[in-house]
């Protein structure tokens, strides 16, 4: 078995970012006291879904021994997306029904958490109702297309979710609205067209910290729909900072709610797979047209699976473990999984030194005007690292304190930082670190001055320091600015990246999309976020605008149309950035095919589409106990998808790809290879005629390395062009000699 990942994010600083264990290594094997697991029957038919539940039972009971003990035991049944049920079961009758024929997997459930204004101008979807872009005029604003959101649920009091002006909901729509604590059937609407909420395997505890309803206390899920469909909402801003019209990706889509995330103490989220699988069963049944969820968990994902083979898109966060090579999430290869991006758009914030120097920082700082002016000059002290040890020596009372880290992360070291300083009575914090990314952190620093340098800044402040009898500096609140100054997009630093662990043949993350600083709702307010969360409904939005353009698009087509499109270089032809330490020129593994083209994506010219049994023909292994797991099968390579990864090229390796023509029927692509360093490739044929009778056409890529290396790996491109489209997918090889060592960081 799979190493299982905890996940959680935490909310205390409104970043939305994810720490990871792998729980199945340091805790140990739980025999006695029944636990909740996931039993998975595959895609059993009947005639009505009550027999299915019936045959649940039926399963069950032959391990439990009656059918009183099974009703007790079981949590929930999946039955209308595929077979299964949720069950209280000690290890051994675990064991036991693994064993049973009719029984595919057997696994313990896991816990599965959470992971506009600017943002979609940036990407060329800006909404002037008088001239709209072109994606958003075709689509009709994605009003057809239901986009189910798996979240911490919604406020439907927000502005974004006004119906005002809607059409009916789409006739083909079978959910429901599901009543609860503090909401009433008049709660879902024509723009929230059903919601539900599940608990299964829940703790008490953790449900009696939210409303026991879809209403959202935490704010996470209200945020990510109002990204991917929200409406138009004019003049918002977060205390004057990022003004603009918030609104989704998609704003006249219908968004449908699915509760699985709950608060938990210290400020986490809880769900499980449990909750997650419920509520894609439901989803497929419902009818969304799209599945956006903003969270992760490592899992073999089989619950997405089924709802791509019935056409549903379901797009994912890639986490918040970046930089870090190897640590994507939600990496299935019928997924779509987005890295998040920072866009043009920044929050200076200038800090006034004694000697009239002014130096630039990021924040969100803002001044309430009920709160006294802070404006004047204090007195600047050091504080190192900023721990509680570091200060106990340092009078900070009064001051402002410098502080610095040398780590990667800025989810830990900051809040730490800025509650020492509030313990000693300090007025302002001055953070250095190697990235000013994270500005969300500092969107609420109970009430004092704050404000993130990196470490060339701070030198600055430093040399004055020394220099200075009495030094002295006054920090301003920030202000917002967009446009050509910022070099952008960038891959921001906490993006995760790749390879992916448990799919190396496959390029993960897929796709990278605005996910820093991002303006979404919360409750009835607008709140800045960042994080993977912000940057899926960007995606999310973005498919369903396609789906509208292109009904019998299949999930497979509609990233390949994404993915091929994507940018890899800025509006300047400078290649994007991915941030972290140090900044470099970003790779497949941080943003797949690159940053999000939306209009681009419109039409695409050639897409690579995938029969959706495909998935099983190659990953059966991935989801399927060993005993049905084929070890002939071919390596996942061979699937058709829009990149092409080899994690062990030793000898020439030829895989084929499909590509069918959605775009002028008489046309000739050639291609344009850039090998990667080492390898030799070859495509045959090199040029695609296509006309009426020949719409699909396919070709070979052979990869031959050309030195016997070891481990480490190198990125290329394919593209196809015409005269007005390039077509490219992204390639990435590693050389290996032998299986056991690798380095890809
Ligand atoms: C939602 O339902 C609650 C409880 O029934 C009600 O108080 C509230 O006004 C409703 N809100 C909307 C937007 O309909
Ligand atoms: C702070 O200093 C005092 C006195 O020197 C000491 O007793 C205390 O343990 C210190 N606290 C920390 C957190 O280092
Ligand atoms: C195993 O895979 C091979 C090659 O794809 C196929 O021919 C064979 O039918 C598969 N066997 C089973 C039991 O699925």
């Amino acid at each position: 078995m799979r190493a299982m990942g905890f996940y959680s994010s935490q909310r205390g600083h409104r970043t939305w970012a994810i720490l990871l264990c792998f729980c199945a290594l340091l805790s140990g094997v739980n025999g006695g006291s029944p636990r909740l697991y996931i039993v998975y029957l595959g895609d059993v038919k009947h005639e009505h879904p009550d027999d299915v539940v019936a045959s649940h039972h039926d399963i069950l009971a032959t391990v439990l021994g009656s059918k009183d003990d099974s009703l007790a035991s079981m949590a929930h049944n999946y039955k209308h997306g595929f077979s299964g049920f949720a069950a209280m079961l000690t290890q051994d009758q675990a064991e036991e029904l693994a064993e049973l024929p009719e029984v595919i997997s057997v696994e313990r459930s896991k816990s599965y958490t959470t992971t506009t204004t600017r943002s979609w101008d940036f990407l060329g979807l800006g909404l002037s109702y008088q001239m709209p872009s072109e994606l958003l005029h075709r689509s009709r604003y994605g009003e057809d297309i239901i986009i189910g959101v798996i979240d911490t649920g919604i406020w439907p009091e927000s502005r974004s979710f006004s119906d005002e002006g809607y059409g009916p909901v789409p006739s083909r729509w079978k959910g429901v609205c599901q009543v609860g604590e503090g909401w009433g059937s008049d709660n879902c609407s024509r723009k929230i067209v059903g919601a539900r909420f599940y608990t299964a395997g829940v703790d008490e505890e953790n449900l009696k910290m939210d409303f026991l309803s879809p209403r959202d206390k935490d704010g996470h899920g209200t945020h990510t729909a109002s990204t991917a469909a929200g409406s138009p909402v004019e003049a918002v801003s977060f205390h004057g900072l990022a003004a603009g019209v918030a609104r989704g990706g998609a704003p006249r889509a219908r968004i449908a709610v699915y509760k699985s995330v709950w608060p938990s103490s210290g400020g986490w989220r809880a769900g499980t797979t449990a909750t997650v699988l419920a509520a894609i069963d439901d989803a497929i049944h419902d009818g969304v047209d799209v599945l956006s969820l903003s969270l992760v968990a490592e899992e073999n994902s089989f619950g997405a699976l089924h709802a791509v083979q019935k056409g549903i898109a379901v797009v994912y966060a890639a986490g918040n473990l970046g930089p870090a090579r190897q640590v994507v999430s939600n990496t299935a290869p019928w997924v779509i999984t987005v890295a998040a991006s920072k866009i043009d758009r920044s929050f200076p914030t200038v800090i006034t030194l004694g000697n009239k120097q002014q130096i630039v920082g990021q924040s969100l700082y803002y001044e309430e005007d009920s709160s006294p002016p802070r404006r004047g000059f204090k007195l600047l002290a050091f504080g190192g690292l900023c721990s509680s040890s570091a200060l106990n020596a340092t009078d900070v009372r009064g001051k402002i304190v410098l502080c610095a880290s040398l780590l990667a992360s800025l989810l830990e070291p900051f809040p730490l930082a800025l509650r020492n300083v509030l313990n000693g009575g300090g007025v302002g914090i001055i953070f250095a670190q190697y990235t000013t990314n994270l500005v969300d952190a500092t969107a609420d620093c109970k009430g004092i001055a704050c404000v993130l340098v990196d470490l060339d800044t701070a030198n600055l402040i430093t040399l004055y320091m020394g220099d200075a009898r009495s030094p002295v500096a006054k920090i301003a609140p920030a202000r917002t600015v967009t446009g050509e100054e910022a070099v952008a997009p960038k891959v921001a630093a906490f993006s995760s990246r790749g390879p992916s662990i448990n799919y190396p043949e496959v390029i993960k993350p897929d796709i990278a999309a605005p996910g820093a600083s991002i303006l979404g709702a919360i409750k009835d307010a607008y709140v800045i976020g960042s994080g993977t969360s912000m940057a899926t409904p960007h995606v999310s939005g973005v498919v369903a605008l396609l789906k509208a353009l292109h009904p019998n698009w299949s999930p497979a087509a509609l990233k390949s149309a994404i993915m091929t499109t994507a940018s890899v270089s800025d509006g300047r032809g400078m290649p994007i950035l991915a941030q972290g330490m140090p900044q470099k020129i970003a790779d497949p593994f941080d943003y797949g095919g690159g940053h999000i083209n939306p209009n681009k994506a419109a039409d695409p010219g050639l897409i690579y589409d995938i029969d959706p049994s495909d998935y099983n023909k190659f990953f059966s292994c991935n989801f399927m106990k060993s005993v049905q797991c084929n070890a002939t099968m071919l390596p996942g390579y061979h699937l058709n998808l829009p990149s092409i990864a080899i994690p062990d090229l030793r000898h020439p390796i030829t895989v084929s790809r499909t590509v069918t023509n959605v775009g002028e029927v008489n046309t000739i692509y050639h291609a344009e290879i850039k090998s990667p360093p080492g390898v030799k490739m070859d495509v045959e044929p090199a040029a695609l005629v296509f006309n009426a009778a020949n719409k699909v056409i396919t070709f070979k890529v052979k990869l031959s390395p050309l030195w016997s290396l070891q481990g480490d790996y190198t990125f290329g491109s394919l593209s196809w062009h015409n005269d007005q489209k390039t077509v490219r997918i992204p390639i990435a090889v590693r050389m290996t000699i032998h299986d056991f060592y690798a380095d890809v960081a």
